[in-house]
């Protein structure tokens, strides 16, 4: 039983292929068409797969996707009328999609097998399209994948079809419905929307959690307006916002606007009053958030919950979700934007709706692209650069760390979701202030007030950091413990955080065992960790990686057991 899960049309496109219930690859459209968040049909991403697995389109017998358009059309009609002339503005370009009219998307989703045809895929006539539930699909991509037998499972988004937040339980192969909390109300529209006031672009909602931390609580109270609580819910005030009539492409009514003065210019200063706004929304989510837990918990009484869809992208709310102990086990999807709903949808397929037993556990989250030594001394080459080939490639490397430089680190399988979790990253020593400005201002190019990830041994990061958890995606943030702050200052935030990934042996060796030298060498068994990338999609392809090293000035590029200088 071959299934090809995919997520087209919407940003984070992607696909995976799962055997007899066995994921056997996956991948974000974004990582190959090299388009941030593409919203774009899957196309590079099926043909990677079914090359890498020596498959052919006939010996698919399912695609899963995991939208209805239909119910979003009754959604939208309904939304339309009770809105309407306003409302017209959604038909705009950009209001929902990228580039992409509201009209032309759902053309093209209701017509799937016709997209398939135009791109050249030559479908089998068994081969069968099954739509899923959007959120049904988020909530199968961690608790069908999960170690749990039963679990309560939170998914939470900007939207689906025309939900936002579902409470559901998990029992065996089964999903059951428990609560849906429907637009405007929506978690992941706010903060979008303050996300875009404090002057940053769509996506960017992590760099507003990273704005918060330097933010006061001045504009607390006047966010209790804004969104508050109710019983088992939650309200977004809708004076303050115009999502439902102009969509993206303007969040925030004037009223939001006269009352907090004007948003943020792309590239003007951030000052005191935007990380302020920063603060009261990451306040806002974190409250909302944990009130929805305790509510799940109240009519799902499990000691297991799964987490994900875009707002679990939030370590910092993740953190808060622990800290309460509601849960005993709690499990993030660590592909918790919508590219991993194709993951959740072709499971939801071969165990609930074809009542196959679960046999898969997600553990390994390097499903991407590889590329053979040969290949790559062939790509090194043919750009003329000085490289070797060391004896020991983990002492020489962590050799090259511990006297301050900095690195691009480049092997086997490539990494899915936003994060780089060693595959493709970016690695220097945390014990170095300096080092967090000079790879803002020559590697990354990115905001001073944006902190960088720890990447530790996973037996020592009691040592380092209050967790009784593990953080195997850097899903999750953690205290780091006191007297350790100054010892790893690149990695600690100002609010005394870091967004750790705990790395084990048996998960990825090569990653592990550079630690451990790092720690033979330095007695610190900790990594700073950024994603391997410039403004652009982590790289995928070692050409990729090659370019980003020669553009900026990282100092070493290790490409799989290769040493590559400038
Ligand atoms: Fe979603």
């Amino acid at each position: 039983m071959l299934i090809l899960g995919i997520f087209a049309y919407q940003h984070d496109a992607s696909a995976c292929l799962i055997e007899n219930g066995k994921l056997l690859s996956f991948v974000e459209e974004e990582r190959l068409n090299r388009e941030r968040h593409s919203a774009a049909f899957p196309e590079l991403s099926i043909k990677y797969l079914l090359k890498q697995h020596n498959k052919t389109l006939d010996d698919i017998n399912y695609i899963t996707i995991c939208w209805k358009p239909g119910l979003e059309i009754i959604s939208n009609f309904i939304n339309v009328l009770k809105n309407f002339p306003k409302s017209l503005n959604l038909i705009k370009a950009g209001a929902t999609q990228n580039e992409i009219s509201l009209t032309s998307r759902l053309k093209k989703q209701l017509n799937l097998k016709e997209q398939f045809k135009k791109l050249g895929f030559k479908l089998n006539k068994k081969t069968k399209i099954i739509e899923i539930e959007h959120h049904i699909g988020h909530a199968a991509s961690a608790f069908l994948v999960s170690k749990f037998e039963e679990s309560a499972i939170m998914t939470w988004d900007g939207r689906g079809e025309n939900t936002s937040v579902l409470l559901s339980k998990g029992t065996g192969n089964k999903i059951t419905k428990l609560k849906e909390i429907k637009i405007p109300e929506s978690l992941g529209i706010f903060y979008s929307a303050i996300t875009t006031y404090v002057g940053f672009k769509l996506f960017d909602e992590g760099k507003t959690m990273g704005l918060s931390a330097f933010g006061t609580d001045k504009y607390l109270k006047d966010f209790d307006d804004i969104i508050y609580k109710c019983e088992n819910t939650f309200k977004v005030n809708q004076k303050y916002f115009n999502y439902m009539t102009h969509g993206r492409n303007k969040y925030l009514s004037d009223i939001f606007i006269n009352k907090f003065g004007p948003p943020r210019k792309y590239n003007d200063k951030i000052t005191q009053h935007y990380m302020d706004i920063a603060y009261a929304a990451q306040k806002k989510l974190e409250e909302i958030g944990i009130h929805l837990i305790r509510y799940l918990k109240k009519i799902c009484p499990s000691e297991n919950l799964c987490i994900t869809g875009g707002v679990a992208l939030n370590c910092i709310m993740n953190q808060k979700i622990h800290e309460t102990n509601l849960f005993k086990n709690i499990f993030i999807q660590p592909i918790a934007s919508d590219a991993g709903t194709s993951i959740g949808g072709a499971y939801y397929l071969y165990n609930s709706i074809l009542n196959y037993k679960r046999n898969y556990e997600f553990k390994n989250i390097y499903l991407g692209p590889s590329y053979s030594e040969a290949e790559i001394e062939e790509y090194i080459l043919n750009k003329k650069l000085k490289y070797s080939k060391p004896e020991n490639l983990f002492l020489e490397t962590a050799k090259i760390l511990s006297e301050g430089k900095i690195i691009g680190w480049f092997q086997d399988k490539m990494e899915g979701g936003p994060r780089a979790l060693g595959n493709r990253s970016i690695l220097a020593d945390p014990r170095n202030d300096n080092i967090k400005e000079r790879l803002n201002s020559i590697v990354k190019k990115r905001e001073s007030y944006r902190p960088f990830a720890p990447a530790v041994l996973s037996e020592d990061k009691n040592r380092y950091f209050k967790m009784n958890y593990d953080s195997d995606y850097m899903i999750l943030s953690a205290d780091v413990i006191e007297d350790k702050k100054k010892t790893i200052p690149a990695v600690t935030h100002i609010d005394g955080t870091a967004r750790v990934q705990t790395v084990k042996k048996d998960i990825n060796f090569k990653f592990w065992s550079l630690i451990n030298e790092f720690k033979n060498l330095t007695g610190t068994p900790i990594l700073l960790n950024t994603s391997f990338n410039e403004n652009e999609p982590i790289v995928c392809h070692p050409n990729e990686a090659i370019e980003c090293f020669l553009r900026t000035d990282l100092d070493f590029l290790i490409l799989q057991n290769f040493i590559v200088k400038k």
